[in-house]
């Protein structure tokens, strides 16, 4: 791995790497922090398993980070070596640690942090545009129209998921029940396409020593959409603990089917993601899928 980031960056910057240090590892890849002897002397590098993986957090990245909404940190380049397995992508490095892996009860400003954290997510929502999809996808002009054809690519991935036994035959039933209700659980019309991270929450949230945001990483799935798909993420890892939910909706008002409409982009997401990794049903994904049976059985 180390030849791969000494490569990465000679190709990218053209100069060689001083130090190489892991800093992170995920299921898509895994990020080091490099230090070179010229600009910008320091950068993040993150080496991904798989070409598409790399060229959508290329594209979605540069996306958000060209609009100066949120602290989302640029790509400097990329380096792609297909024969090699090298699918890299160099960004700026963002100082201080992952607000998700931190005690919460070690922070001396806890509420005013995360004041900023939904001022920020109100912030990246308030950039909309007319039309909903996926950045260079196909265009849709109802979020019912683009959210519906995305249940059933989920759909396609999901149902082998549930073949392989890796979800019970009744959890497959539920999201097909809710598949089949799909307008009543959408009943309400989405007006404003928002810019919508896809993967916000506070393991993507690095904060500085003084206690401030420093940056917002790793999209995925950026759309524009319904703002709501993405707010049960400020319930997951440590921001239900800083009520971030709460004061998201003290700034912004929630559609009157929230509650159901949100059970409804947990499960499938989730669902989803599980497929995707092929990991099998947990007592996380089914806490999701009890909440979607709550609404589906009011149904
Ligand atoms: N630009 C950056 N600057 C500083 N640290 C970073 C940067 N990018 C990533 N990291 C660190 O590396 C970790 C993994 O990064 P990232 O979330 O992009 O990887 P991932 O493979 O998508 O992980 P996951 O599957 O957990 O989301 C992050 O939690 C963060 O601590
Ligand atoms: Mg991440």
């Amino acid at each position: 791995m180390i030849n791969k980031i000494e490569l990465a960056t000679n190709k990218i910057f053209d100069t060689h790497a001083e130090h190489i240090q892991m800093i992170g590892k995920g299921f898509y890849g895994e990020v080091y922090l490099v230090t070179m002897p010229q600009l910008p002397y320091k950068v993040a590098i993150k080496l991904f398993r798989e070409q598409q993986y790399a060229e959508l957090q290329r594209l979605e990245q540069s996306h958000i980070a060209s609009l100066s909404v949120v602290p989302m940190p640029k790509i400097f380049g990329k380096y792609f070596d297909k024969k090699a397995g090298i699918f890299a992508l160099a960004m700026e490095y963002v100082e201080g640690k992952n607000l998700g892996y931190t005690d919460i009860a070690t922070l001396s400003r806890c509420d005013d942090l995360a004041e900023e954290i939904a001022d920020m997510v109100v912030r990246l929502h308030a950039v909309q545009r007319a039309t909903f999809g996926y950045l260079g996808g196909k265009q849709y002009s109802t979020w019912q129209g683009f959210y519906k054809d995305l249940c059933n690519q989920m759909y396609k991935s999901i149902k082998p998921y549930s073949q392989r036994g890796l979800l019970s035959r009744d959890r497959l039933e539920l999201l097909e029940f809710s598949h089949e209700h799909f307008d009543k659980f959408f009943a309400e019309e989405v007006r404003a396409a928002s810019l919508i991270h896809g993967d916000l929450n506070n393991e993507n949230i690095i904060i500085s020593t003084d206690e401030h945001i420093a940056g917002l990483i790793d999209p995925m799935g950026v759309m524009y959409g319904d703002r709501e798909i993405e707010l049960f993420q400020l319930e997951c890892s440590n921001g239900t603990d800083m009520n971030l939910l709460e004061r998201y909706f003290s700034k912004v008002v929630p559609s009157k089917n929230f509650e159901m409409k949100s059970a409804f982009y947990k499960s499938w997401a989730e669902t989803n993601h599980y497929s995707r990794i092929g990991k099998p049903q947990d007592d996380n994904l089914d806490n999701f899928l009890c909440q979607l049976e709550f609404f589906a059985k009011k149904l």
